[in-house]
């Protein structure tokens, strides 16, 4: 697909409309803060798009706008939220389950949480083992369940002016790419065949690329990361990212595992527990949903620390990773990790990280800056065709990349990349802090 270069963004006029797959903690702690933002409750903390700056030109330029007064992004005064779940709660019913945000965040803003009710839901807890609702959709296949979603995000476009879809939903068991995910023909065929293959995560991604709508995966299931969905979005122009909010533990991660690595700094072995007691903790218990989410999380610290690049550094690490769920905690998990590291002449220290975090917190204002910045790219006419959007790689545990290309997982270099892109798309200078011309 040609790259059309040079042409303009198109404005942010009218309403975005928000569909969230899985309306439960991220998603409520995503809605309820946006609608408490806009009253003035509270300010967007940890969202790069409300409260990041952008430093333009030189050091001496003084140029330092909002993000979001740099790039035409959707005021959240125009953003509308609808979405799928399995439970019908209402949002404040589905919120005060969470036990996200306290009673009275939620009680200053109950009539606008219960006017938003979840659609019915595709399902199948074939692939989320320890969740069973009733809120489900019925048809006669998969083909025939994607034709209801595509439907339901016809109609939501009717009302608004703009649709990018995220998933908030469970984590899916652990699948690998088979022969129906090879190109939208098969999958196509799969579906009116009802593959196995084809889990409900994949039905929504589908539906939403069909209708030329963006898709953003906050799970760690493979949904977008398919070949068939690649070609699809780069064919209706929907651009796609994911996968799995980066939040709590794995941010520490990609912040820590860098600093080992630029002072040559050994590492033998990082072993990182948690306990959580939310339903993601519960659907989480089930070993073939767990496995999904380890894959994810183990994949950084590779990708990082370049083992076969620094064997003596690397080379014989022992990473592990485990996630118990522990009821009495709810949504505020705790993420212990123990590193032991090496220095000078192979002398052996440690570090111990205790993170108390609180996992829909740290996730919901990447929810809103990925929904924000995939309507951008849609709008932007040099990233709408190219399928991933590599540069949000920032807000995600395993990134999507090109086929081919490894995921880049250092934070500071994804948040490079994040701003570079949208200096380079606004047809500014990139920064690449040589700063020799201050010493000419
Ligand atoms: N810090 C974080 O909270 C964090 C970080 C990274 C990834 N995630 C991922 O984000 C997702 C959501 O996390 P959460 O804490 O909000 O979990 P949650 O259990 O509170 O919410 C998930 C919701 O998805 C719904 N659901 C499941 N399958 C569905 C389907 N097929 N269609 C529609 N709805 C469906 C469930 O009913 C539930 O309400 C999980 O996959 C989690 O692993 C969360």
């Amino acid at each position: 697909m040609a790259v059309e270069k040079g042409q303009a963004i198109q404005p942010a006029t009218g309403k975005l409309g928000v569909m969230v797959v899985g309306m439960g903690a991220v998603a409520t702690t995503l809605i309820a803060g946006v609608e408490a933002v806009r009253k003035g409750l509270a300010k967007p903390i940890g969202s790069v798009t409300q409260m990041g700056t952008i430093r333009l030109g030189k050091r001496t330029d003084n140029r330092t706008p909002l993000v979001k007064e740099f790039v035409p992004l959707a005021d959240l005064n125009d953003v509308v939220f609808t979405g799928w779940d399995i439970f019908p709660d209402n949002m404040y019913e589905a919120a005060s389950h969470a036990q996200v945000l306290d009673r009275d965040h939620l009680g200053s803003i109950k009539p606008f949480l219960e006017s938003i009710q979840p659609m019915p839901a595709v399902f199948d807890q074939y692939y989320v083992k320890r969740l069973s609702g009733t809120h489900v959709k019925e048809g006669k296949n998969k083909c025939d369940l994607a034709q209801q979603v595509r439907s339901d995000i016809q109609r939501f476009k009717a009302q608004v002016d703009r649709v990018v879809v995220i998933w908030c939903g469970s984590t899916e068991i652990f699948l690998e790419p088979t022969a129906v995910h090879q190109s939208v023909k098969s999958f196509e065929k799969g579906l009116t065949e009802n593959d196995p293959a084809i889990a409900p995560s994949q039905i929504y991604a589908y539906a939403a690329l069909k209708e030329g709508v963006p898709f953003a995966n906050g799970a760690p299931n493979l949904t977008v990361d398919l070949p068939c969905m690649i070609e699809l979005s780069r064919q209706n122009g929907a651009p796609i990212c994911g996968k799995d909010f980066k939040t709590g533990q794995t941010l520490i991660k990609t912040v820590l595992s860098p600093a080992f690595k630029a002072r040559m700094l050994g590492v033998s072995g990082w072993y990182s527990t948690n306990i959580l007691g939310n339903r993601d903790g519960e659907v989480l218990d089930d070993p073939e949903s767990f496995k999904t989410k380890e894959e994810s999380k183990l994949g950084v610290l590779d990708y990082i620390l370049q083992p076969e690049k620094y064997p003596d550094l690397y080379g014989n690490i022992y990473h592990k990773v485990r996630i118990n769920y522990y009821p009495p905690r709810g949504d505020n998990k705790e993420g212990w990790d123990n590193i032991d590291i090496f220095g000078w002449l192979g002398y052996p220290m440690q570090i111990k990280v205790d993170f108390l975090c609180r996992d829909s917190i740290l996730a919901a204002p990447i929810a809103l800056d990925l929904v924000l910045f995939l309507d951008l790219a849609q709008r932007t006419p040099e990233l709408r065709h190219i399928g991933i959007q590599e540069w949000l790689s920032f807000y995600f545990k395993s990134p999507q990349s090109a086929p081919g290309l490894y995921p880049e997982h250092d934070l500071f270099i994804q948040s490079m990349k994040l701003k570079n892109t949208l200096r380079h798309i606004m047809g500014e200078e990139l920064i690449t802090h040589l700063g020799l011309e201050y010493y000419d």
